[in-house]
């Protein structure tokens, strides 16, 4: 029998008359909701900018924030799927939840999305900004890689990254709690054959990081990156453009994350107390030992 978590027992032992539990309702989505005691940052009506909501990652962690009750913007190239999203989110209790066509490699297009938001939160603050947009393109080794890959690769990961910061930096709140958390990926710290170009654009995102974490000393902006192993969402498709049985492989016999796992992480990083940085978290399925020791079951 696994155990099983009991609400009331949970909020008694973390309030007491100086630390009142955070949460006041039962909400949907009580995975996430657990650590909304004691001295948590409430999340309930702030504002969150996600960047590749449309699918995985993004999409799962629109409707953990909504299931908590944020304020969403959200970002990404296919619009249809975003106010699927959107939808989805406002259901699980979603504040509110705007969506807007997104493109992280177009810095134009990068400026016009955030000053639509600066628009959205009017006089408010931003509180959580997930730099999640990107993902591999192809497996080949260098001596057979596509400049276009590669481009693309460091276009999403890496300026696309850089572009959203700098453009958000202005809406996010100070000495308030406000997270940025950008996904990176156990492949910024171990690599594999092929994995040149997105091992070198993660590892970017992980300086990029840490950069800001030096940068942003004194504004009280937490600033974190979440980094997963494998974990199965649309990634592969993408990676094999549309090659589906190939795009199957890397998790036959095998258990990987999803991608409400990482979606529940996101929201506990965000929700921790305000003088809190979750610096670096490295999460990966129990079945990977290890970049090349996939336990895969016959
Ligand atoms: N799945 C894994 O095993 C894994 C492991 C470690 C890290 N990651 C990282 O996790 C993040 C999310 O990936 P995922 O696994 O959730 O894959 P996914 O399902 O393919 O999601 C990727 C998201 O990024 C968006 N995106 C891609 N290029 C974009 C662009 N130029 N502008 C705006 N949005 C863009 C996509 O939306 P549109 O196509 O609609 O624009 C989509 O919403 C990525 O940064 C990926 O590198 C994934």
């Amino acid at each position: 029998m696994p155990p099983v978590w009991r609400p009331n027992r949970q909020r008694q032992a973390c309030a007491t008359p100086e630390r009142p539990p955070l949460f006041q309702k039962n909400l949907p989505l009580g995975g996430s909701l657990r650590y909304h005691c004691g001295m948590a940052f409430d999340l309930r009506n702030k504002w969150v900018l996600i960047t590749g909501a449309s699918s995985g990652f993004g999409a799962a962690a629109a409707k953990a924030f909504g299931a908590g009750g944020a304020r969403l913007l959200l970002g990404a190239r296919r619009v249809d799927r975003l106010a699927q999203v959107a939808a989805e989110a406002t259901q699980v209790g979603a504040a509110s939840a705007h969506f807007r066509a997104l493109d992280v490699s177009q810095t134009a297009n990068v400026n016009s999305f955030v000053a639509w938001a600066r628009e959205q939160i009017a006089d408010g603050k931003l509180h959580v900004l997930i730099n999640n947009a990107g993902g591999a393109l192809g497996l080949d080794p260098v001596a057979e890689g596509k400049d276009e890959d590669w481009e693309a690769m460091l276009q999403t990961n890496v300026l696309g990254v850089l572009r959203m910061t700098r453009a958000a930096l202005p809406l996010l709140a100070h000495h308030d709690g406000a997270s940025i958390i950008n996904i990176g990926s156990y492949v910024s710290r171990s690599t594999y054959e092929g994995g040149a170009a997105y091992a070198a654009a993660k590892a970017g995102e992980l300086q990029i990081t840490r950069t800001l974490r030096l940068e942003l000393s004194g504004t009280g902006i937490r600033v974190s990156s979440v980094d997963p192993g494998l974990a199965k969402t649309e990634f592969s498709l993408v990676r094999f453009k549309g090659d589906a049985a190939r795009a199957e492989k890397p998790y036959e016999g095998t258990n990987p994350l999803v991608a409400e796992d990482v979606a529940e992480i996101l929201h506990w990083v965000a929700s921790r107390p305000a003088h809190v940085n979750i610096d670096e978290l490295l999460v990966k399925p129990v079945d990977q030992a290890a970049m090349h020791k996939v336990y895969r079951r016959k």
